[in-house]
């Protein structure tokens, strides 16, 4: 049976690696780009290199472009075995708790945590009708209290409050889905991919996008038995 997933962001970055791993292990891919030309370049590129991989136009924040995506998956897949809700913003620059603007902080909140609600609500239907879907949602060690909170950790020294605060609530909305979703057959839960060198992540490291992809695609891979409600790291669960 050819499983489809959808990655959103995909046209670079992990989402384009999680896209290229997924599409090795067999899946067709859509890529969701918010920008088409974007989205097309990257899946020009996995298709040269033998994978299934389709472009969809999807800006996270808009909800007519959500609700086309999942009319079109629907009506040109009928089922979605796989979501990666991956796309993402950092709002930031580095300021204290005190100091971020407002605008920062919806901004943040927008994109990372009501755009992938409103995804995610979008295309359950069609998550449904796959025999046994997953669902991973992109999170990150900055949204560890315990991490944050050890002064030993680099975590607690980064100031990107917008971006920390939204990745929690991402936590938040893996576990209550998970919950939700219990005994559906649908497996919910969230992946830290590692700091690795992207445009969000900075070019000053040298795990790659690829390495950081891998943990999510595990998550989407999941058997029946699979956890759900979780958070994972290359390492293992990442503490709350
Ligand atoms: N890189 C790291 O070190 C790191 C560490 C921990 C967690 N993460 C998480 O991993 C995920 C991927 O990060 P990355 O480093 O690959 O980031 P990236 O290179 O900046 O790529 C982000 C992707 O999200 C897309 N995007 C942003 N806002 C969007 C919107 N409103 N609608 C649709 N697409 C949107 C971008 O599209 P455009 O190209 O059009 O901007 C791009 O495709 C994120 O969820 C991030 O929080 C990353």
């Amino acid at each position: 049976m050819n499983q489809v997933a959808l990655i959103t962001g995909a046209n670079k970055g992990i989402g384009k690696e999680i896209a290229r791993q997924l599409g090795e292990a067999g899946y067709t891919v859509l890529i969701g780009s918010r920008d088409h030309a974007r989205g097309e370049l990257a899946a020009k590129g996995l298709v040269a290199d033998g994978i299934k991989a389709e472009t969809i136009q999807l800006e996270v924040t808009d909800p007519v472009s959500v609700r086309q995506a999942a009319a079109r998956i629907a009506a040109e897949h009928g089922r979605l075995d796989v979501l990666v809700n991956n796309a993402a913003i950092i709002p930031d620059g580095d300021a204290g708790v005190t100091e971020v603007a407002a605008d920062v902080l919806r901004a943040g909140f927008e994109t990372n945590v009501i755009g992938l609600i409103e995804v995610t609500t979008a295309l359950l239907p069609v998550l449904r009708k796959a025999p046994a879907a997953r669902i991973v949602n992109l999170s990150t060690s900055l949204a560890s209290f315990t991490l944050v909170g050890d002064p030993e950790s680099r975590m607690s020294t980064v100031r990107t409050l917008g971006y920390n605060s939204s990745k929690v609530a991402v936590n938040m909305v893996t576990v209550m889905l998970a919950n939700e979703l219990r005994g559906s057959g649908i497996l919910v839960n969230a992946a830290d991919p590692g700091k690795c060198a992207t445009e969000m992540g900075g070019w000053d490291t040298a795990r790659t996008p690829a390495q950081g992809a891998a943990v999510a695609v595990q998550l989407a891979t999941l058997a029946a038995d699979g956890p759900t409600g979780q958070v994972h790291a290359e390492s293992g669960r990442l503490p709350w």
